[in-house]
């Protein structure tokens, strides 16, 4: 049997509606779907290909606007690492951050040098800031991060501390920072960027002095302190199945069969157009998510050389989507958020010698096409997003 034509009508108008997120965004930080550049329909002449990606539900909502709206219909909080400062002196910045992003991560506030830069004083202002901000406009807080190799303060990297005395440093660091912020951190990243890339341990201080074994001590101790806060293992480069994706695998599949509380994984997803995306980024999260942990992306961004050019920034929403696309079909993947908003606070150009240009809005608050495909997935995913893991 046809289907009857008001049925074939009003799924060309649903796809025109969703079709008309895709455009129109790029020029403004608030957008709004511009209805009429939506192709009309030939009258009776159902248009094959949109026709046949519509089902019930899929449905795109002019109403909904902004990512968090759209990402809170589609079960997805939608995040970005927040620098404090831009947050306290910008207010594009702000408005946008309480607008379009439901989770927030401290960019640098929760790390350890930040939190106590001298031994026994402690900064939290800073991230009691973010965490206020986060309550104000109903986000949840990715506490980051307890254990990493990097911004360490020099007074535990030079203190020639012997293992013992620096495995109770660590555990009063982890005690006193989780204290702090208890119940007010939803997920954690208590161990970041163990690993090298070939699946081998990282030779960090804390190999080094506290052998293999840190690494389940640390989500032990911190799952003591903080018993509600979902605990994840954080790295980057583990996107796709790859050497060190692996390793981390492996890790997660022993540690969640000896009962070692870690209930997630977070794939920070630093992305570079010049090198091809993994094709299998959702084979991925698969495997994860089958261990029974939460696929986190935590860290996205997609840098190119610069100058922007329209075909880098394609790239660009090409990448973008295979990471989103690949964790909307994960019932696991919970949270996607962003290293940042604006490209002038971005931390590439810094890092990354001639790149930049790597997230949503650039350095003037003009959205890119990843913005707009980002939206379009989302409207696209609508709150039917299918559970194949
Ligand atoms: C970066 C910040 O964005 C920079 O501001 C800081 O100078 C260095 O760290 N992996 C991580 C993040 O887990 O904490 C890093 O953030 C980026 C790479």
């Amino acid at each position: 049997m046809q289907p009857q034509k008001s049925v074939i009508a009003g799924l060309v108008v649903a796809l025109a509606a969703a079709t008309s997120l895709t455009v129109g965004a790029s020029a403004s930080a608030t957008p709004t779907p511009e209805r009429s550049s939506a192709k009309a329909a030939t009258p009776g002449v159902p248009a094959p290909n949109r026709a046949k990606v519509a089902r019930p539900g899929v449905r795109a909502d002019p109403t909904l606007k902004t990512l968090r709206q759209l990402g809170d219909r589609a079960g997805l909080r939608i995040g970005a690492a927040i620098n404090l400062d831009a947050l306290a002196d910008d207010a594009t910045y702000r408005y946008l951050a309480a607008t379009e992003f439901s989770s927030v991560t401290p960019e640098n506030a929760m790390k350890w040098d930040a939190i106590e830069p001298r031994q026994g004083e402690y900064n939290y202002a800073p991230a009691e800031e973010l965490i206020r901000f986060a309550k104000a406009n109903r986000q949840i807080v990715r506490g980051h991060t307890l254990v990493w190799h990097s911004q360490v303060p020099t007074w535990v990297t030079e203190g020639n501390f012997t293992s013992a005395e620096l495995r109770e440093i660590l555990r009063r660091h982890i005690r006193t920072e989780m204290s702090q912020f208890r119940g007010n951190i939803t997920e954690w990243d208590v161990v970041n960027e163990a690993f090298n890339e070939d699946g081998t341990l990282r030779d960090s201080l804390w190999l080094q002095k506290l052998g293999p074994g840190y690494i389940e001590d640390a989500f032990r101790y911190a799952h003591s302190i903080d018993p509600k806060a979902k605990l994840f293992y954080n790295d980057y480069n583990i996107e796709g199945v790859n050497p060190k994706s692996n390793a981390v695998y492996n890790l997660l599949r022993r540690l969640r069969a000896e009962g070692v509380p870690v209930q997630g994984v977070g794939l920070q997803s630093h992305f570079d157009i010049q090198y091809n995306y993994p094709p299998d980024i959702l084979a991925n999260m698969q495997r994860f998510a089958a261990l029974g942990v939460n696929v986190s992306v935590t860290e996205a961004d997609v840098r190119m050389d610069l100058p922007v050019d329209p075909t880098k920034l394609q790239a660009q929403a090409g990448a973008y989507d295979a990471l989103l696309s690949s964790c909307l079909l994960v019932k696991r993947c919970k949270n996607f958020t962003f290293w940042g908003i604006s490209d002038q606070y971005s931390w590439i150009p810094g890092v990354f010698e001639g790149q930049g240009a790597a997230l949503l809005w650039d350095d003037d608050y003009q959205t890119k096409p990843a913005y707009d495909s980002i939206r379009r997935l989302l409207a696209v995913a609508g709150s039917n997003r299918p559970k194949i893991s």
